[in-house]
């Protein structure tokens, strides 16, 4: 049986056997995690061939050699020799890995075999043209407890003259032969992020991508294949992948004519044309793969786990998320040293442990026409700067945190008056406004500079211990005018990694600091943002039904630790009214905020909202670093319900909201998962809702007969707290 991703956990603390193998003899390399094998091997054309990734195959004397197939006319190899990463040249028709135009004219580029190293838990394999200097080095990383395994390529120029890099892929990912793959992938857009979307991988192409700038609402760097869509939460074959890149990115999934699927993933090649100069290189981003028999479920908490382990900024000292406040909806741009202290001492009434503060405490900044780029504290707003706010909230027991939208500039700015050059643009050509915004142009060094020292000027000279990062629109007008016009189009990657620069930057400088990842709710999700930010903004609607299936498609891919939720007032921008308790019920399954007008509420909306808080910090590290059980799907009846388990299987929450009921039908059975079998659970119930009056029950009770619930009529809403009493 495959251990659960806690018992992973404990189990790397073990010391390691070498997980990365080379069989000289066969020519094969034997990557093998927790509870898979990944199998690569060179055939006698010297290619490299993906041969296995799947569940772990213990027996070496079971792996045969690489060969290469026959020739064809019409029907090329591909498909039954997998190629690991197939330049585009010779006889191949499918995605390539990478495209390039030499300096002479010549568009042909076969990868070979040149050598490896292996090192610990990291293989490197360099392949090179069979003609030119150009060399691709291909970098396999394991790491220890977890099944997800990271693919990376450095592509170098030795050619002696510049070459155009037309597409650069980060690798590919093969599943076993045949037809009948079903692909679930996220799509959206703004207000409406993670939506989970299925259907069968057919014949042909399917292009999952962002041309955009950043990773986009639109759809995100993740998928997963099953086979026949015979995979359930609980069980069947999952392969997974993600792909870490904050900036224009694609992922192909492909059926080639062979019926053999393969997901390639990368730099979007769409007006991609990288141009890269003699001696330089060019790094791809990371691409993760997994694979679990444990169906979807499983999927996901491996992904979680390692996000949390190996990816998020405090993956070696973990410590839980904080309750935050944001004032957003209460004061949109309408912020001032009064209005907001009395914010915070409402927000530190209910057990509120970050104060952040939204837009519009800065420059001109009325609305949203003005004042991006300028920096400085709006001087009417906050007489007295930000020092005395600061002071309060701490005052109060509370951190300080802060919006900030650095890349970003308004025409109507004492910037933008005086660097008009400094925005993204052709020119001669419109600047198309977004927002009533510009982009500043981050891949100038000048201008990255410029951005860097603002905001370590802000942080230098106050105590904010929290920035909100934001990004509130996407690219157009992409130029470039400062550089020669064949390197403009590296604006594409240069802008990604001097924003990953500037970020780190910061931090290093300001250890302590924490970041949240915003672009208009969750445009900039991805696994490369996370190695940098702490929390990421889920999406800007925050209408807890809506929520249910963003939130539930951000959990195939990403932790709830990192998932933000908002409790706001009612009616939300979509016109609908649930109850406070429901707004905090789906807001918990995350990381907790709130960012109603604390203003209007009541006394007996303080009161539910400091017993929810109070609630929340019990069982927060159950959802926030536990294991999660997606019960019932928001998209497929009219009930939801999560369950979470704590990583020491000592604690169990369970979340369940009926939609709507219809002819007094009573709610399904819940069936827990994940507990023991043998151990005893002390149950508390958040409300009256548990219809069997069990105070503590069995690990099989729970899992075996269930919990039955009285949810009735629309937005209902209830939890239930598991303890382990014996
Ligand atoms: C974006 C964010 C919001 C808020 C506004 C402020 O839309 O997603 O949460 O910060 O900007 O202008």
């Amino acid at each position: 049986m495959q251990l659960p991703s806690a018992v992973l956990l404990a189990a790397s603390a073990l010391p390691l056997v070498a997980q990365v193998r080379y069989l000289p003899e066969r020519k094969l390399w034997v990557l093998q995690t927790p509870h898979t094998s990944y199998i690569l091997g060179v055939n006698e054309q010297n290619e490299i061939q993906n041969l296995y990734w799947g569940k772990k195959l213990p027996r070496d004397a079971d792996l045969a050699p690489a060969h290469t197939a026959r020739d064809y006319a019409f029907e090329s190899p591909e498909g039954m020799t997998n190629e690991e990463y197939p330049g585009w040249g010779g006889m191949r028709y499918t995605e390539p890995c990478l495209k390039v135009t030499l300096s002479d004219g010549v568009r042909d580029l076969v990868l070979k075999y040149a050598s490896h190293r292996t090192a610990g838990d990291m293989l490197e394999i360099r392949l090179k043209d069979i003609r030119y200097e150009l060399y691709v080095t291909l970098r396999y990383e394991l790491y220890p407890g977890s099944d997800v395994l990271r693919k990376q390529t450095v592509i170098e120029n030795r050619t002696g003259a510049s070459l155009v890099v037309e597409s650069a892929q980060s690798g590919v990912w093969y599943v076993p032969s045949g037809g009948g793959y079903r692909l679930s992938y996220l799509t959206g857009r703004w207000g409406g992020e993670t939506q989970l979307t299925r259907e069968p991988v057919q014949p042909g192409r399917k292009v999952l991508e962002s041309r955009r700038g950043n990773t986009s609402h639109q759809a995100n760097p993740w998928f997963a294949l099953d086979y026949q869509g015979a995979a359930s939460e609980e069980h069947g074959k999952v392969w997974c992948g993600a792909l870490g890149w904050s900036g224009n990115w694609k992922l192909t999934v492909e059926q080639t004519p062979n019926q053999q699927v393969r997901v390639t993933g990368g730099y979007n090649d769409f007006d991609f044309g990288y141009l890269l100069k003699p001696g330089e290189m060019l790094e791809t981003p990371s691409f993760y793969g997994s694979f679990t028999d444990q169906g979807f479920g499983e999927a996901s908490r491996i992904l979680h786990a390692f996000e949390r382990e190996h990816l998020l900024p405090d993956r070696r000292q973990p410590h839980p998320r904080p309750v935050l406040y944001n004032s957003w909806e209460a004061t949109t741009f309408h912020v001032n040293e009064a209005g907001q202290k009395e914010l915070a001492a409402k927000a530190a009434r209910i057990g509120v442990e970050l104060f952040v503060m939204d837009d519009g405490w800065f420059g001109k900044r009325n609305d949203d026409h003005a004042g991006l780029g300028d920096w400085y504290v709006n001087p009417q707003k906050f007489p007295n700067g930000l020092g005395d706010l600061i002071r309060y909230v701490n005052g109060l027991g509370m951190k300080f945190g802060l919006w900030v939208e650095p890349e970003m500039v308004n025409p109507d700015s004492d910037l933008y008056r005086q660097h008009p050059d400094w925005a993204i643009h052709f020119p001669g050509r419109p600047r198309t406004e977004g927002r009533h915004q510009l982009i500043l142009n981050l891949a100038r060094n000048d201008v990255k500079e410029h951005i860097f020292s603002v905001v370590d000027k802000l942080l230098t000279e106050n105590h904010i211990e929290f920035l909100k990062w934001d990004m509130n629109r996407h690219f157009t007008e992409p130029g470039w005018p400062e550089v020669p016009a064949a390197e403009q189009k590296r604006i594409w990657v240069k802008y990604v990694t001097n924003v990953y620069e500037i970020i780190d930057r910061l931090r290093a400088g300001h250890p302590g600091l924490e970041i949240e990842s915003c672009s208009g709710g969750g445009g900039r999700v991805d696994p490369e943002i996370l190695r940098r930010v702490d929390q990421v903004w889920t999406s800007d609607n925050t209408e807890a039904f809506d929520r249910l299936r963003i939130q539930e498609g951000f959990g195939f891919a990403y932790t709830p630790k990192v998932m933000m939720d908002w409790v706001t007032d009612v009616p939300n921008m979509n016109g609908r009214s649930t109850t406070l308790k429901y707004r905090f019920l789906v807001a918990m399954m995350g990381s907790l905020g709130i960012g109603a007008n604390l203003n209007h509420w009541s006394s007996e909306d303080f009161a539910l909202a400091a017993k929810m808080v109070a609630y929340y910090k019990e069982i927060r590290h159950s959802v926030q670093e536990g294991r999660l059980y997606r019960l019932f799907s928001p998209r497929e009846g009219e009930l939801t319900a999560n369950e979470y388990v704590s990583t020491d299987g000592k604690q169990a929450v369970l979340f369940a909201f009926l939609h709507s009921q219809q002819f007094l039908r009573p709610a399904p059975t819940i069936y827990l998962r994940g507990l023991e079998e043998s151990g005893v659970y002390r149950l508390k119930a958040l409300d009256d809702k548990l219809v069997d009056r069990v105070e503590t029950v069995s690990g099989a009770y729970l899992m075996n007969h269930g919990l039955n619930l009285r949810l009735g009529g629309d937005y209902d809403s209830t939890s239930v707290l598991m303890e382990r009493a014996e």
